[in-house]
């Protein structure tokens, strides 16, 4: 039977540690569009997801990065600083981020849905990683997220179950 989405949501974990099988190009196609159509200020969609499977971009992250954990397949996600959204009510803030944010948890959770495993990974160097992979000065890397199938003894760490309470961190005004 279908799950719901709140089992979903509570089943999905961070896997860190993945089999050495390639997902298939219909379920990244599939998770891909999943980023495709979610929501972004304004829908300007400044979102950028580069897919690295090649060896030469797969040993590159790895270098890069030490939370890869054996995926085949690792997203890179990235906005446009020149097409996000700008807060005209608040110099400085403006949504890439959470743009982007988006983008990666709705890939998430379709993955998951699809029996595909993930994490999302900030420990890496943002700056450094563009210049990597020679991406214009106006696109800032937001996060990594290695995807494919769970290895077998993949399992939640302490923190999947360690949430706090809605009453420390709901308040009403
Ligand atoms: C913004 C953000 C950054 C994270 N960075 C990393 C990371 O660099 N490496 C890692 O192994 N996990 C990382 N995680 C995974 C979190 O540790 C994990 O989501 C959290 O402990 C809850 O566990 P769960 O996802 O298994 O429920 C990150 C998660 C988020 C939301």
């Amino acid at each position: 039977m279908k799950s719901t989405f709140m089992e979903l949501a509570k089943n999905r974990y961070s896997v860190r540690k993945f089999t050495g099988q390639k997902i298939e190009k219909e379920k990244l196609d599939q998770i891909l569009e999943a980023g495709r159509i979610a929501p972004t200020a304004a829908n300007l969609q400044p979102q950028h997801v580069y897919v690295l499977e090649s060896e030469a971009a797969l040993h590159k992250i790895n270098e890069l990065s030490r939370c890869i954990y054996g995926a085949q397949t690792v997203l890179l996600f990235t906005y446009d600083s020149r097409s996000d959204w700008k807060n005209a009510l608040e110099p400085g803030i403006h949504s890439g981020e959470q743009d982007v944010s988006i983008v990666a948890t709705h890939m998430m959770l379709e993955a998951w849905d699809l029996g595909i495993a993930s994490c999302w990974v900030n420990v890496f160097p943002n700056t450094k990683t563009a210049e990597a992979f020679g991406l214009s000065k106006y696109e800032k890397p937001v996060l990594l997220m290695p995807i494919g199938y769970a290895a077998p003894d993949a399992h939640p760490s302490t923190m999947h179950t360690n949430r706090k309470p809605v009453e420390e961190t709901v308040r009403a005004l």
